[in-house]
């Protein structure tokens, strides 16, 4: 199944709504250091999370050990900056899905070391600065998802 990429990311709920996607939709979830936040299970449990949706989360020290513990998935960044809408490319099982911090996005230079088909955008509003990141992750998860006709979902 897809994997979710969050690059440092900097608010707590925003990690929490994301790992209860996750868990619903069978997605796998990585953090990639640092985070603007403590992981632990006293937080955890505050913010209505449970043990069995926290046990699926994957902290790296940077992105590129992340890519290659996953066996160099086909990456696709979630950016403002974005050129091609999340609805074009054909998502396979194996996809990544980067999303940038709250307040910086990805960076540039990592954009620009990806191919411009894989920098995707959802769109907005003219003039509109940008989504709630975990709003965007969970579009961009369903969509994927539904183009695999929602394996293993009910
Ligand atoms: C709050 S936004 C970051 C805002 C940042 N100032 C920027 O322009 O990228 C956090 C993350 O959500 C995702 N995101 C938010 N709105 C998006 C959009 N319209 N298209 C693609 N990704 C979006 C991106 O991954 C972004 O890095």
């Amino acid at each position: 199944m897809f994997s979710l990429i969050l690059y440092e990311p900097e608010i707590p709920p925003n990690t929490g709504n994301i790992i209860r996607l996750c868990a619903n939709t069978g997605v796998r979830l990585h953090l990639i250091e640092p985070l603007g936040f403590e992981l632990d299970e006293k937080r955890l449990r505050r913010a209505g999370l449970d043990y069995r949706e926290f046990a699926e989360v994957a902290v790296h020290k940077n992105l590129e050990s992340c890519v290659e513990q996953l066996d160099g998935p086909r990456v696709f960044a979630l950016s403002t900056q974005g050129g091609t809408a999340y609805t074009v490319p054909t998502y396979e099982p194996d996809d990544a899905f980067l999303f940038g911090p709250e307040t910086r996005g990805l960076p540039l230079a990592l954009l620009d070391s990806l191919p411009s088909e894989q920098c995707l955008r959802l769109p907005m509003k003219e003039n509109s600065r940008s989504l709630n990141l975990s709003n965007a992750a969970a579009v961009v998860i369903y969509e994927a998802w539904r183009q695999l006709g929602f394996e293993r979902g009910g």
